[in-house]
């Protein structure tokens, strides 16, 4: 079906995992190049303030702080980035860094309270605070960094770099369980997670919520958004020149489940939504049945579904990539959260 280019073919190498970390390092590499563009410079510097603390919040058993990552890049110039953590008390907590589309915590995405009572921390950032999700590339770290377009990166590839700056924030917290950190967002900020999964190993678990097209629906025999669709509308998530595949879908040297392997053998997730045409679910799963070879080489179980098509309410996690389905439309809500934590739950004993 579909001409789905493979990601390992063992005429070349016998698999070990030195030669899928090197061949990890092509998919990322390819991705960039074709799809999203590469990421900035790590900063020389990074420096964190508090500037707010609500001991209170959740009746006091996760405090809220506000804190601002000052980073400073390469060419000198400072760029400061908003944050806002909510970490219950305990040891060894697993989290979330949370790409969000609302600098509020709560919100009508992100269940502060739900999550915390279930042993979760959130660092979480507003993806505008790091650059408008617009054609403007002359504001925040596109302006810092010099940028004038899409020609280095597209926004997504910006807000990944931001997702980084929280992970090395969160090394500095001693109540964080650093070994099962997750990375998590919805819809175009559920293909943000993808990509930043794929960068940054620290990443134990990346998950995206109806992420569809450029996220983990297979762009090939997609319905719903396709290539046409999103490059016309927001050229500038990606890098300049991607829509040259419009239509030409066939023509990708990859396909959307390079993605998703690329955070192999780590663990991801993927959740739809059954009315959610416009990211096409089935795509969804495809993405995520085709991505399993990555970890079907190493003797791992990539998407477990014995199902021909998947069931709504349904949750997949035997294997490394974990899959739901939910009723209604386009949203992240209490009920995905709920399946994230029990994924990673169950992952981590
Ligand atoms: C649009 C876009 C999608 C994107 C979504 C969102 O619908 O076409 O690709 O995922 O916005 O981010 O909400």
């Amino acid at each position: 079906m579909r001409d789905i280019p493979i990601i390992w073919s063992d005429e070349k190498e016998t698999f070990n995992d030195d030669n899928w970390q090197k061949r990890r390092e092509q998919i990322v590499n390819l991705l960039c190049k074709e799809e999203y563009g590469f990421l900035p410079p790590e900063p020389v510097s990074l420096a964190s303030e508090i500037i707010q603390t609500d001991e209170e919040f959740c009746a006091g058993k996760a405090p809220l702080k506000k804190v601002l990552l000052h980073c400073t890049l390469t060419n000198g110039r400072l760029f400061t980035m908003p944050l806002t953590e909510v970490i219950p008390s305990g040891e060894n907590v697993p989290f979330f860094v949370y790409i969000s589309f609302s600098p509020n915590v709560p919100d009508k995405f992100l269940p502060s309270e739900e999550i915390a009572d279930s042993g979760f921390g959130v660092l979480s950032f507003y993806y505008e605070d790091i650059v408008s999700d617009n054609s403007d590339f002359n504001n925040g770290l596109a302006e810092i960094l010099g940028y004038k377009d899409n020609s280095a990166c597209g926004k997504i590839a910006l807000w990944v770099w931001a997702a980084k700056r929280a992970m090395d924030y969160a090394q500095t917290l001693p109540q964080l369980d650093k070994k099962h950190a997750a990375v998590a967002g919805h819809s175009r900020l559920g293909k943000t997670a993808l990509l930043a999964g794929a960068f940054d190993t620290r990443f134990k678990y990346v998950i995206s919520n109806n992420s569809g097209c450029c996220g983990a629906a297979i762009s090939r025999g997609k319905k719903g958004e396709r290539i046409k669709n999103i490059t016309d509308v927001f050229p500038y998530w990606f890098k300049a020149g991607f829509d040259r595949y419009a239509d030409k879908e066939t023509s990708m040297p990859f396909d959307q489940h390079f993605l998703i392997a690329a955070s192999a053998p780590r663990f991801v997730y993927v959740s739809s939504s059954e009315d959610d045409s416009w990211a096409d679910p089935q795509a969804e799963a495809a993405g995520c049945r085709f991505a399993s070879e990555a970890w079907s080489k190493s003797s791992l179980k990539g998407f477990v579904c014995d199902d021909e098509k998947i069931e709504t309410g349904k949750s997949y996690h035997d294997g490394n990539i974990g899959y739901h389905i939910k009723r209604g439309k386009h949203f992240l809500g209490r009920e995905d959260w709920h399946h994230f934590m029990k994924f990673i739950n169950t992952k981590k004993n």
